[in-house]
């Protein structure tokens, strides 16, 4: 038998990352190697990095120099750089920090076996292209293990929309759909392993249009295709943008069993000055009038969202224009960050926001989203909820899992085990989670 050697791989940023970490632990097995999640041990360390946010790049090199001692001790560890800060920086990688071995884009994983064959006969390799083969197709033969409750399903990457502050359509590449024919059998493979509720990611999810068959396939349509999957109870699917809900999908979210009660639909601001700069394509009031219709085709959806504050020029009435968006919808849960400059996209050249006024802004907005936080959680008590249960809870005897609505939940029952699926009556809501019991199994 071959050498079994060992992979590291620390994963930053977002769910796609996570879901990409476990495709590159897939290739790589076909390359002799199994997961460790014990650096010092690994033969291979593969940072997985992310780029939308603040010294995304400052970060992965201080992490690096942390590398430094492991190289020192075992010479033929190989140290990778993957992700979209690879796909940012390239070669400069290997430039800056002489150590690493690897450094590969987000559109070439399915390469890493003959990456890592190039490093054992002693060489580096880099490998950024976008190039035309589907990188999840030559990954699909992959080992049969089971898998936990949930799961995430890349299904589109990549953007045209050209935010003035987003990386993404830079680091990821133009918006890409998979097949549906491939989604839906990566699906029922998932569900033969144990998988019950699967996440379908995108940077742009609902602009997906999937080429099948001969036709365009929407979100919605793969949505429902993937309902008749037998074994499967739940659906989910982030990130979408407000310019591509589309009325099949609005109406899934009131018709289609199971997809479930929850939408992130970021709108970034609330001021239409302000969402013209960000290139946003739509306004303000277009994104009400959407929120509107959701609601009607599904009323107790909970919504959450994305928001910046401090972008390039916003203004004081700018910001109060967006505490009063979060006012008017109600979020059940959201996101937000100061903004921060990327270099190469268009808001970077412009004239900053103070850090001060950042800070102030953002602990101002972050206050009015935790009330409505609290206050959606706590509408849950006394209500049945149905929960998907995936983990034992931190006492004895507690399982833990997600409502519908996305809600960690918890129980104390001593049957339950991951992958159930029960009613629970909702009893308290606590910091960040609910506490139950079980009304039926
Ligand atoms: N600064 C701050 N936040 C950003 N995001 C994306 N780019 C930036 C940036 N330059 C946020 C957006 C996006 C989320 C994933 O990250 O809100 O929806
Ligand atoms: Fe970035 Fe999302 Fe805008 Fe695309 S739509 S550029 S991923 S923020």
């Amino acid at each position: 038998m071959a050498d079994v050697k060992k992979l590291y791989i620390k994963t930053y940023g977002c769910q796609m990352n996570v879901y990409d970490s476990e495709r590159m632990a897939e290739a790589m097995a076909g390359a002799g190697y199994v997961e460790t999640q014990d650096p010092t041990e690994a033969d291979m360390i593969l940072l997985n990095t992310c780029h939308i946010r603040e010294k995304a790049a400052e970060k992965v090199y201080s992490e690096l120099g942390r590398l430094r001692g492991l190289k020192v001790e075992k010479p033929d560890l190989k140290i990778g750089v993957a992700g979209c800060v690879a796909q940012a920086e390239g070669e400069e990688i290997m430039r800056r920090q002489p150590l690493v071995d690897l450094v590969v884009g987000p559109q070439s994983y399915h390469r890493l076996p003959e990456m890592e064959a190039r490093l054992r006969e002693g060489g580096k390799a880099i490998d950024t292209d976008f190039p035309t083969e589907d990188k999840f197709d030559t990954l699909r033969h992959r080992p049969k293990s089971a898998r936990g409750p949930t799961a995430f399903l890349t299904v589109q990457e990549g953007c045209d929309k050209f935010c003035a502050f987003c990386v993404v359509p830079y680091t990821r590449g133009a918006e890409v759909s998979r097949p549906p024919e491939r989604v839906l059998e990566e699906a029922r493979d998932l569900v033969e392993r144990g998988v019950r509720e699967i996440t379908l990611l995108g940077q742009n999810v609902n602009a997906y249009h999937g080429a099948g068959l001969g036709e365009d396939w929407s979100l919605a349509r793969l949505i429902w295709a993937l309902n008749d999957i037998e074994g499967l109870a739940r659906i989910r699917f982030t990130t979408s943008h407000p310019k591509d809900m589309s009325d099949d999908l609005i109406a899934a979210h009131g018709e289609c069993p199971k997809l479930m009660p929850y939408l992130h639909l970021p709108v970034q601001s609330g001021s239409n000055r302000i969402l013209k700069r960000m290139n946003r394509g739509h306004t303000a009031e277009d994104y009400l009038r959407l929120i509107e219709r959701i609601r009607a085709a599904r009323p107790d959806i909970l919504l959450s969202g994305d928001f910046i504050v401090g972008f390039p020029e916003e203004t004081e009435a700018d910001f109060q224009d967006t505490l009063d968006l979060i006012a008017t919808v109600g979020y059940g849960t959201a996101y937000s960050f100061k903004y921060s400059t990327r270099p190469g996209t268009p808001a970077a050249e412009r004239i900053q926001i103070p850090e001060e006024v950042k800070s102030e802004r953002l602990l101002r907005l972050q206050a009015l989203i935790s009330n409505q936080q609290r206050a959606a959680q706590e509408a849950m008590v006394g209500r049945k909820v149905s929960v998907l249960f995936e983990k034992p809870g931190r006492l004895s005897g507690q399982i833990v899992g997600k409502s519908d609505y996305l809600h960690a939940v918890h129980v104390t029952s001593p049957t339950l085990k991951p992958g159930d699926l029960a009613q629970v009556e909702v009893l308290s809501s606590g910091a960040n989670s609910l506490s139950g019991r079980i009304f039926a199994a």
